[in-house]
């Protein structure tokens, strides 16, 4: 694997698709053992946790399972706006569901925080995070996430769904901005 320029900004390789995949498959076995019995809603936090929902939802091989998505956006460029926007609301009733958030990263927490406030309006019966990767060095508000593929310093990264103003989330692998 090679570096790569997006924006005049180089990336180095940092995890692997077949380490990604490797994690995906432990969630998703974690997943169903905790909701074997139950029908719970995958919520797709659009548009980062795209790719990362799909292959977890496929992995998780539950009998009964169902996805939906909302769309927030709190990132320009490599740092955060400490603002969130909602961009599409919920596209299914959630009341009385088991909610599963699936996010592609936890950094400060802000989007997580917003999100949960706007799901207690629609009273879930459960709600749990899972998240692909998580800075618990940048975490300023919430919990961590219930399942977490990797925890990682607070560094900028980008590919497998993660994008730098909506370029690179077609990159299988993951890379991280090299530190100059
Ligand atoms: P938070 O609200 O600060 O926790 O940020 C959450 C959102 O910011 C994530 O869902 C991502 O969409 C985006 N984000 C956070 N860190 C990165 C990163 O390193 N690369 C690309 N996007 C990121
Ligand atoms: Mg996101």
């Amino acid at each position: 694997m090679e570096e790569i320029t997006y924006q005049g900004l180089t990336f180095e390789p940092y995890i692997r698709r077949e380490e990604i995949a490797k994690q995906v498959h432990r969630l998703a076995q974690e997943i169903k053992r905790d909701y074997d019995d139950k029908c719970p809603l995958f919520l797709c936090i659009l548009n980062g946790a795209f790719i990362f929902a799909s292959d977890l939802f496929r992995a998780s091989g539950l009998h009964d399972a169902e996805i939906a998505f909302i769309r927030f956006k709190s990132y320009e460029g490599i740092s955060s706006t400490g603002e969130v926007k909602q961009l599409m609301g919920l596209t299914q009733d959630i009341t009385g569901r088991d909610v599963i958030i699936v996010e592609d990263i936890i950094d400060s927490g802000i989007t997580a925080a917003q999100l949960r406030k706007e799901l207690d309006k629609h009273s879930p019966k459960s709600v749990k995070m899972v998240s692909l990767l998580f800075k618990p060095e940048a975490l300023t508000i919430g919990n961590p996430p219930d399942y977490v593929g990797f925890e990682i310093p607070s560094k900028f990264i980008l590919g497998y769904g993660l994008d730098l103003d909506g370029l690179a989330r077609n990159l299988p692998d993951i890379y991280a901005l090299k530190e100059r």
